[in-house]
């Protein structure tokens, strides 16, 4: 593969070593499963960010957990990548319907992500999928469960604009030095305009440590602390601005928190189809 456009940190860190490694050799491990992955097709990430999401998960020593799977591209690579090792892995992706996507329709993102898993031969113990979203109550609860006594040593995050919501949710459990994927890392079109915002500023104040930048937009990294107290209420202050400011994300997350006293059940499939419905006009009228 030809590194010289996506690849590029300024110094060149271990893991982005290895990264640069890996994609530079065809008998890589994860080579053939990924070109067949991309073959079905099956993932909406480029075959340089699976390749790399391979090595990193038949790397990781502790848990794997990923937010966003849609029919299970890059849950299947990490299954792949952790057949020996078999760390615990957990994915995180709520059911939605996507009848028109071009190459992968879907009726039903979860139920399709389970028959592709069974299908590969890659269904195990220790795998977990939660179908619901990131943020809700009963998601983080489920999740708390399945890890305990073990930390994130890998997060694939795939879903919508809120980074900073799940590494902010999530930092508890993320092991130091965790290393961090995060798509859509592409500054100037809709969602990702608030994911490159976030992943610059957690870069500037010294929370993530760049690594890789590969096609299609993927950010790779590791932690390198967790958000201090401050940066959290400062980052609360601004969800709550933005939700004011009509950003349909942020809505989301602080109408959703204003029902957390009740203790809420999850949000229906009509709530999920019909958000989803509502952010892909949002974004195509103005995208943030
Ligand atoms: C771009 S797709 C993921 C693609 C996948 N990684 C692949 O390999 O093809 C984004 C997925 O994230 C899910 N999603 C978006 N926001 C989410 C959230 N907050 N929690 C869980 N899933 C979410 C959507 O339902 C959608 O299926």
């Amino acid at each position: 593969m030809d590194l010289t456009a996506p690849f590029h940190t300024r110094r060149i860190s271990g893991m982005g070593r290895a990264i640069r490694n890996c994609l530079a050799d065809d008998d890589d491990p994860g080579a053939g499963f990924v070109a067949a992955i991309r073959a079905r097709p099956m993932s909406m990430l480029s075959a340089e960010t699976l390749r790399a999401i391979h090595l990193l998960s038949r790397s990781c020593q502790d848990a794997i957990v990923e937010i966003g799977a849609y029919v299970g591209g890059a849950t299947a690579v990490i299954l792949h990548a952790t057949q020996a090792r078999r760390n615990l892995v957990v994915t995180i992706e709520e059911p939605v319907a996507h009848p028109t996507h071009p190459q992968i329709p879907t009726q039903d993102t979860v139920s399709d992500l389970h028959a592709n898993i069974r299908s590969l031969g890659l269904a195990r113990e220790g795998h977990h999928v939660i179908p619901g979203a990131s943020f809700e109550a009963w998601v983080l609860g489920t999740l708390h469960h399945r890890l305990l006594g073990q930390r994130i040593g890998l997060l694939v995050w795939d879903a919508d604009a809120c980074i900073d919501r799940d590494l902010i949710l999530l930092a508890p459990w993320l092991a130091p030095g965790a290393m961090v994927v995060i798509d859509d890392y592409v500054a100037g079109e809709g969602k990702s305009v608030r994911v490159s915002t976030v992943v610059d500023d957690f870069m500037r104040r010294g929370i993530l440590e760049p690594s890789a930048y590969l096609p299609w937009g993927t950010w790779f990294g590791r932690l390198r602390r967790p958000p201090t107290a401050a940066e959290i209420a400062a980052y609360r202050t601004e969800w709550q601005h933005l939700a004011a400011s009509g950003h349909v994300y942020y809505q989301r997350l602080t109408d959703y928190e204003r029902r957390l006293p009740d203790i809420p059940p999850p949000l229906t499939a009509e709530e999920r189809q019909s958000f989803w419905a509502s952010a892909v006009a949002w974004g195509q009228g103005k995208g943030r």
